[in-house]
């Protein structure tokens, strides 16, 4: 076994922003578990090793599921949280029991039959926004598209007044900043975005206590007004928090990941077209390009994974993106084959009991969403101002991507 210098694991740096894959390549045949001393982590590349981090949720704890950083809060940050919800649970950092409870009262609202309901109301979000944006004929499409669509699907799902979107995505980026390691004044400016949020996600639910609505927040609160052991109104707000949070960044990055596969391969733009093929290409997609590509653990006591022991309390990044191009598991693991028989096993939603809820949304809008683009935007194609990648090291994504079109 070679040591950790061996792994050259930089996620941060442009080049591995760019391509993060030969060096998780190498990591899976030289050193499949390896420490990061740079970032304290220990990442964990192949897929049979990913599955046993997800499956086994009493030695990997999701304690700090979101937490990229193992430095704790200065006192000045932890001041501005006490003035917020400290408590307030978010499902995605839960352990059972309570993340089971949380979860459950989800499942009871957030039914198939709700998701269903939203394909009209996807389609006519984005065809309101490609009215707006056809006769334009270039575009950050990033920026006009792909970020609007999952929050207004989502504005629409919880019943929040569009007018207070851009507000509630702004909270939630600074709940994601709180959680990366930054200068303590940027932390603390974050630290009362997420305490906003956190008012503004209590008084949603407060508000549906005392007059019920239809939407899935009314829904939850619905359920768990019939539940025989109910949850706080703190402890649900966490979930509109988290949902909207988990449901936006990842919706928005996928399609920008779309795009940019579409104009490296024409034959991705043909599949996604093609009603038959288009939930395979979009499947494909989302194994090569994992908008999600790795999220965190910490062990619950010493550990041996893939020929390595990890101490306890060791802070453990399941690399969803490098086990989903694990060959032991995917023929020609980096090539774009919808077709593959073995795409039931990618692992870009996660595996095991945080898996994740609003698949069947995710999936549902990009199913829509990227046939009408690519039809109402006849000849999309790169446009002549580069693209810029997500810096959050454990996602994959633009945050712009400028297009132009045949207007
Ligand atoms: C393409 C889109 C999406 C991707 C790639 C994605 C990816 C993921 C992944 C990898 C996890 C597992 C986290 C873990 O194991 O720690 C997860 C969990 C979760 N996702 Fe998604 N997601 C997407 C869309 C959505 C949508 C649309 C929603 C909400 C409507 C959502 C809500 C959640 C929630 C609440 C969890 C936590 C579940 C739990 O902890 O039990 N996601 N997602």
């Amino acid at each position: 076994m070679t040591t950790d210098a061996t792994i050259p694991f930089d996620p941060t740096s442009p080049a591995q922003r760019e391509n993060p894959f030969d060096v998780l390549a190498l990591a899976r045949r030289e050193q499949p578990v390896f420490h990061a001393p740079a970032l304290d982590l220990w990442v964990v590349t192949r897929h049979e090793d990913v599955l046993a981090v997800l499956r086994d949720h009493g030695t990997f704890s999701s304690a700090g599921a979101l937490k990229s950083s193992s430095a704790p809060h200065p006192a000045e940050v932890l001041d501005v949280l006490e003035g917020g919800c400290p408590d307030m649970p978010y499902i995605i950092e839960l352990d059972p029991p309570l993340h089971d409870r949380i979860r459950g009262l989800v499942a009871r609202a957030f039914t198939p039959r709700r998701i269903g309901e939203l394909e009209p109301r996807i389609e006519a979000i984005a065809s309101e926004l490609l009215d707006e944006l056809a006769p334009r004929g270039h575009a950050d499409i990033v920026e006009s598209f792909a970020w609007p669509l999952p929050l207004r699907v989502l504005g629409e799902l919880f019943g929040f007044p569009r007018d207070d979107l851009e507000q509630v995505h702004r909270w939630g980026i600074d709940w994601l900043l709180l959680q990366q390691a930054r200068p303590a004044d940027e932390h603390v400016r974050h630290a009362h975005g997420l305490v906003e949020l956190q008012r503004y996600c209590v008084a949603a639910v407060e508000d549906r206590m005392r007059a019920p609505t239809d939407d899935l927040l009314g829904a939850m609160v619905a359920a768990n007004q019939d539940a025989e052991d109910p949850l706080s109104a703190v402890e649900i707000a966490g979930l509109p928090l988290d949902l909207m949070v988990a449901g936006h960044v990842t919706v928005t990055r996928a399609i920008g990941s779309a795009l940019d596969r579409v104009f490296a391969e024409p034959v991705v733009r043909e599949h996604l077209l093609d009603p038959v093929l288009c939930a395979k290409a979009v499947e494909e997609i989302l194994r090569l390009e994992s908008p999600a590509q790795g999220l965190f653990r910490v062990t619950t006591r010493e550990v041996e994974l893939g020929g390595t022991v990890l101490p306890e309390g060791a802070r453990v990044m399941a690399h969803f993106a490098s086990a989903n191009r694990d060959a032991c598991v995917f023929a020609e693991a980096d090539a774009y084959r919808p077709e593959r028989d073995d795409i039931g096993a990618h692992l870009a939603f996660g595996k095991g009991i945080h898996f994740c809820i609003g698949a069947p949304l995710g999936r549902l809008e990009l199913r829509v969403a990227l046939p009408m683009l690519l039809r109402r935007l006849p000849g999309l194609r790169p446009g002549a101002e580069p693209p810029t990648r997500e810096a959050v090291f454990f996602a994959r994504g633009f945050t712009s991507l400028h297009v132009e079109w045949d207007a």
